[in-house]
């Protein structure tokens, strides 16, 4: 048993967690030694992600922060996922289990979780070492999901192809573009949600090939001008996969991506998001037959040195942090 503030700085740590267009779609709440987990619905991209699955990858991140602070507590998480089909918001509760001791390991990952920030341009040249990649590989894997760097040239460029043409479409939709609207933010803004228009270059250099960014500046020429990187190396692509595609393997697919993500990051090393051919169930679909051996593509990256780092938002605790016990 740990104090009220250990479990709240847990909760804190969950809030770092990537999501998608920063929407940070979740609420926890606190009772005793345990942690709950909830899906905050309200939060959902309606056009973008009708079926809640990047919600989930998000929430999924956040449960991994969760496991791993409660580690470098030294204590064991006790995980029940999706413990009552009749609550489907309630995605999970974490109870502190018996003391074990903290290992090195934990303590590094669990120091990059603030740390980490989503990369949005080139890479530096260096290329990320094989050896890297198979320990990626390998954390993906322990968490229940697919990792798998794509190294044929032809895979990459469809990849790429089938993102910009996805962000081509989403660019001309009306219900897209009000999401845009939603989520990303004017210089500077007070919200601790959204995207902030100094988390992405204002010129960012093409990358050969060049996988499209979102347009978070929605053509406002919006973005950090000091950020001007030189970079512009794609990187490793990566497609982050599972074997079936329940709201258990989305949350699956979350926390290996956390998993990734941290260890990454330890290593310098940042990830690009390029999820928009995954909001079109026929890309989707495509992307799952043609590049994925029948997988379920759960996320498109790129993994690479940055050159230049972003700023991260977070909604304060008292706004994620349920009070009232909401059975949800
Ligand atoms: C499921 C999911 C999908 C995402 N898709 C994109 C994307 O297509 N493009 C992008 O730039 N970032 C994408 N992101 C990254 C989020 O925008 C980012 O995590 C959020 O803005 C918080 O910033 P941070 O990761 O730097 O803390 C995605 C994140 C998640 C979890």
């Amino acid at each position: 048993m740990r104090t009220r503030e250990d479990l709240e700085a847990v909760v804190e740590a969950a809030g770092w967690a990537p999501s998608v267009h920063n929407s940070q779609p979740w609420s926890f709440t606190i009772a005793g030694d345990e942690i709950s987990l909830r899906a905050d619905v309200d939060r959902r991209l309606r056009a973008a992600d009708p079926e809640g699955r990047e919600l989930l990858v998000s929430c999924g991140a956040a449960l991994f922060n969760v496991r791993t602070a409660i580690r470098a507590l030294g204590f064991e998480p006790l995980v029940g996922m999706l413990p009552d089909p009749d609550r489907p918001a309630l995605l999970a509760t974490v109870r502190i289990g018996p003391a074990e001791a903290v290992d090195e390991h934990t303590e590094v990952i669990r120091s990059e979780i603030p740390r980490r920030r989503t990369h949005r341009a080139g890479f530096a040249g260096r290329r990320v070492p094989e050896r890297m990649l198979d320990a990626l590989v390998g954390e993906a894997e322990r968490e229940g999901a697919r990792l798998t760097p794509v190294g044929a040239e032809g895979a990459i460029r469809v990849l790429a192809a089938l993102t910009t043409a996805a962000q081509e479409v989403q660019a001309q939709d009306r219900e897209y573009s009000l999401e845009m609207i939603r989520w990303g933010r004017p210089p500077g803004s007070k919200y601790r949600d959204g995207v902030p228009a100094d988390a992405y270059p204002q010129q960012a250099r093409r990358t050969h090939p060049h996988f499209a960014q979102r347009d978070y500046a929605r053509g406002q020429g919006w973005g950090n001008p000091d950020d001007q990187p030189m970079a512009a190396d794609t990187g490793v692509v990566a497609l982050l996969t599972t074997r079936s595609d329940t709201r258990a393997d989305w949350l699956k697919a979350g926390q290996a991506l956390q998993a990734v993500l941290l260890h990454a990051a330890a290593a310098g090393v940042a990830a690009a998001f390029h999820t928009q051919a995954l909001e079109h169930p026929q890309l989707r679909d495509f992307i799952r037959a043609q590049l994925c051996s029948g997988e379920f593509p759960q996320m498109v990256m790129r993994l690479g040195y940055p050159t230049t780092r972003t700023r991260g938002v977070r909604r304060p605790l008292a706004d994620v942090l349920d009070e009232g016990g909401n059975p949800g």
